[in-house]
């Protein structure tokens, strides 16, 4: 038990170091002593993260005729909160140390011990935490004290307030910051559909920002209080809930083996408790190395008619869907798919990170780092790399920048040895390096090097950029 903690927390700190190292993740607001749960991403980690949002549109969207785009803002009108339930009803269970002052989730407490609370009563998560207190066995995985509160509820949701600052303390200036990306989704169904004269079954996709007071802060990037959702809500006839549900199932768990996960590292959980309004809800889960063992990535719902039928009462205005062919109005039941997208960062972050012996200049042997990423995901393509900073290996080499460049995310870089500079890629994940070196001026061709297997091909320049698309394409 104790040495898979090690092998954990050892793993996740080699990832938040490189993240830190190499310009991926920094925590938020360092120099004034951090932020607790929040991150800010640095160049290659924006344009991982980029990437990742990419792929998931590219394959909700873009490839697809029956589902459109969103971008909602994320202040809405606060009465949305609480047709939906969130205002009173989004909480999570939390136990202090007295002796510590450590706060902790009551439900993973539970989980730990093998008792799962996923949606229980406090009443039911007291009474367990007292049959652990009752056996010696409630601890504070912190300090060890046995001193440890009862649970309590605590609401996830992040206040802020719109007006003038004199009106700040008035409840009707209230607002929150979206708990989840969906809200929008439901809000704009009815001027989606007038809009684009959209017929069931459709989906509406978007990516944003949501917001919710994590109780536990720690697992880097995994759980934050400031963090993006990707989500699709599929609006739909009850009838055909069955079968679209399993399809969706099946492209969403196909879309992780496209970018390179394998059906080892992830898995099925499908919730047995449910929301008295769903009808099936299963969640993707990845074996993280990081957080030694599989976690949630993705939940995919069945909702019911619940969502547009609350929004409907609270607004005021009619939801429901006329349907042609069968001459009868009804509220469309959603089925959703919903991913965070800074923890795919960290799934895939997790998932490349290899350490491998490689070979030295001297022909000794060391470990290299290497972040094996899907090429279609890789923050940077090509790096180019004089060999040494003689004028005329630099014209050549920016020659050879400039015009790829112009087709992808390429990075020039003449400083350090040339094996520093191919560590320092092989630590981003540059799935190929251009070395521009002195028989260059002679043959104008150049070396180009693999990331995986490191192998080293001389390439015509002239046939340099054909070469790589076909290479960046497999
Ligand atoms: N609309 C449904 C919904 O929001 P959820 O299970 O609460 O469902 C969906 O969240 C996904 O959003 C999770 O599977 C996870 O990937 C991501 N997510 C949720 N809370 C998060 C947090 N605090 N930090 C990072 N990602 C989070």
């Amino acid at each position: 038990m104790s040495e898979k903690k090690n092998d954990k927390e050892q793993m996740m700190e080699k990832i938040v170091s490189l993240a830190k190292r190499r310009g991926f993740v920094f925590p938020s607001s360092e120099i004034y002593g951090g932020m607790a749960a929040i991150y800010d991403y640095g160049h290659y980690g924006t344009m991982l993260k980029n990437n990742i949002r990419d792929a998931w549109w590219k394959h909700m969207v873009q490839l697809r005729d029956d589902v459109v785009g969103l971008d909602s803002a994320i202040f809405m009108h606060p009465t949305t909160w609480v047709a939906s339930g969130h205002v009173g009803g989004f909480n999570d269970p939390q136990v202090d140390c007295r002796k510590c002052k450590s706060r902790f989730r009551a439900d993973h407490i539970l989980e730990e011990f093998g008792v799962s609370a996923d949606k229980q009563t406090l009443e039911f998560i007291n009474a367990e935490l007292d049959k652990l207190r009752a056996v010696g066995k409630l601890k504070c995985a912190n300090c060890g004290s046995t001193d440890l509160t009862s649970a309590k509820t605590f609401s996830l949701m992040v206040k802020s307030n719109i007006g003038s600052p004199t009106d700040e303390l008035k409840e009707e200036n209230v607002v929150y910051l979206r708990p989840e990306t969906c809200g929008g989704i439901y809000l704009e169904y009815k001027n989606t559909v007038d809009s684009l004269h959209l017929k069931l079954p459709f989906g509406i996709a978007q990516v944003g920002k949501a917001f919710r007071n994590e109780i536990v802060a720690r697992q880097f990037i995994f759980r934050t209080r400031e963090f993006e959702q990707m989500e699709m809500q599929y609006f739909l006839h009850p009838s055909v809930m069955k079968e679209k549900y399993d399809r969706w199932k099946d492209t969403r768990w196909q879309w992780y083996l496209e970018y390179g996960i394998s059906e080892s590292e992830i898995r099925w959980y499908k919730h047995e408790k449910l929301a008295h309004y769903a009808s099936e809800a299963y969640d993707i889960e990845f074996n993280f190395k990081a957080l030694g063992g599989f976690k949630e990535v993705e939940g995919i719902h069945a909702r019911g008619d619940w969502d547009l039928s609350q929004h409907s009462k609270f607004s005021g205005v009619d939801l429901s869907y006329f349907d042609e062919k069968t001459g009868k109005r009804f509220i469309p039941h959603i089925m959703e798919t919903s991913v965070g997208l800074n923890r795919l960062v960290l799934m895939f972050l997790d998932h490349a990170y290899q350490e491998e012996k490689a070979p030295t200049a001297d022909g000794s042997e060391e470990t290299r780092v290497v972040l094996k990423f899907d090429k279609r995901l890789a923050p940077v393509k090509v790096a180019v790399l004089p060999l040494s900073k003689k004028e005329d290996l630099q014209k050549v080499a920016k020659e050879i920048w400039n015009t790829l460049k112009l087709n992808f995310q390429t990075e020039y870089d003449e400083t350090q040895s040339i094996g520093k500079r191919y560590r320092r890629q092989d630590e981003i994940g540059t799935p190929y390096c251009v070395t521009v070196d002195f028989e260059t001026l002679n043959d104008q061709a150049v070396t180009v090097r693999d990331r995986d297997s490191m192998k080293q091909e001389r390439i015509k320049i002239t046939g340099l950029e054909e070469y790589l698309k076909e290479k960046l394409a497999e």
